[in-house]
């Protein structure tokens, strides 16, 4: 894998075509089912069991430790005992993938305006760190290929998180920094967006997928199955309500994930319904109460 900043200049933007959109939506729907199944066995191992441990992603890197989204944050994550480091990505006006978590500048670092609206150059300028702690000014909003550099030389996994609507041509070159660093095996896309879901089927056809949803549809195996997904996360709430989701999905061989837990109470709650995964803020304290709670896992 490289480390040059080649940042690439995205050149004319593919408009997918409606037919092939359809096309590949169907074939993912008749055949991707066994895919998901392999994917999800191979990014979270055997699917959870009332009370098993679920994995554990750091949510936006180790937020305890530095700041959200910067590449300490995501080192801390990379080097603790946590299965998974969760990261959101943004494009820059001029088509680069920077990994941060707001759609404006204001709360994270020390500029203005909306991250789409601003050059890879004029990121690079910003202040990421200072606003969380002296000891962390000058740290800068990373681009993915720096996340990459650091995740390639680990053993962890990535669960990156797709803000807005990439299209084809914008997932292409993040796509191919995947494969040439060789971290294909360890990384699995999340998005809200029906049509990035849609675009990573014709992008990246052999990465596993994971739907995110505020409110579970009626049938949450049918929404995995619609866009190939290896898993679905929501919230706890969505799971309290119908647990019985828990088993549908894992019956169908897919993942079930819950966003953002932050108390051994939720955790406690959330493994009482068997979930797979648990993204937290609080990664070393569900560490240690995961530890404490089943020891032996
Ligand atoms: O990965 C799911 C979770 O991170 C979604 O919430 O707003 O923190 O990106 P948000
Ligand atoms: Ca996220």
């Amino acid at each position: 894998m490289t480390t040059a900043r080649s940042h690439r200049r995205y050149s004319t933007r593919r408009v997918l075509a409606s037919a092939g959109a359809t096309l590949a939506l169907v074939i993912v729907m008749l055949v991707d089912h066994d895919a998901a199944t392999v994917h999800a066995a191979n990014m979270w191992g055997t699917l959870r069991e009332p009370g098993q441990p679920a994995f554990i992603a750091g949510h936006r890197g180790d937020r305890t430790t530095a700041p959200e989204n910067t590449i300490p944050a995501i080192q801390a994550a990379l080097d603790s005992s946590m299965e998974f480091v969760e990261l959101d990505l943004q494009k820059t006006l001029d088509g680069e993938a920077v990994v941060i978590h707001d759609e404006t500048l204001e709360r994270t670092t020390d500029g203005a305006g909306l991250v789409a609206e601003a050059t890879w150059a004029e990121l690079q300028t910003l202040d990421a760190g200072s606003w969380y702690a002296e000891a962390f000014a000058g740290t800068r909003i990373p681009h993915f290929d720096d996340f990459v550099d650091v995740f390639q030389i680990s053993r962890k996994k990535a669960l990156v998180e797709l803000k807005g609507i990439w299209s084809v041509d914008e997932l292409e070159p993040v796509i191919a920094e995947i494969y040439a660093a060789g971290v294909q095996d360890r990384l699995v896309f999340a998005s809200f967006e029906v049509g990035t879901l849609h675009n990573l089927i014709e992008a990246a056809p052999n990465l596993p997928r994971v739907v995110l949803r505020r409110k579970l549809p009626l049938d949450p195996v049918r929404l995995a199955h619609y866009y190939g997904a290896a898993a679905v996360m929501t919230r706890l709430a969505e799971v309290r309500e119908r647990p019985e989701v828990v088993e549908a999905m894992h019956a169908a061989g897919l993942g079930i994930m819950l966003y953002t837990l932050n108390s051994e109470e939720r955790w406690s709650e959330a493994l009482s319904y068997g979930v797979d995964g648990i993204i937290t803020d609080e990664p070393s304290a569900l560490d240690d109460w995961l530890a404490a709670t089943a020891p032996g896992t």
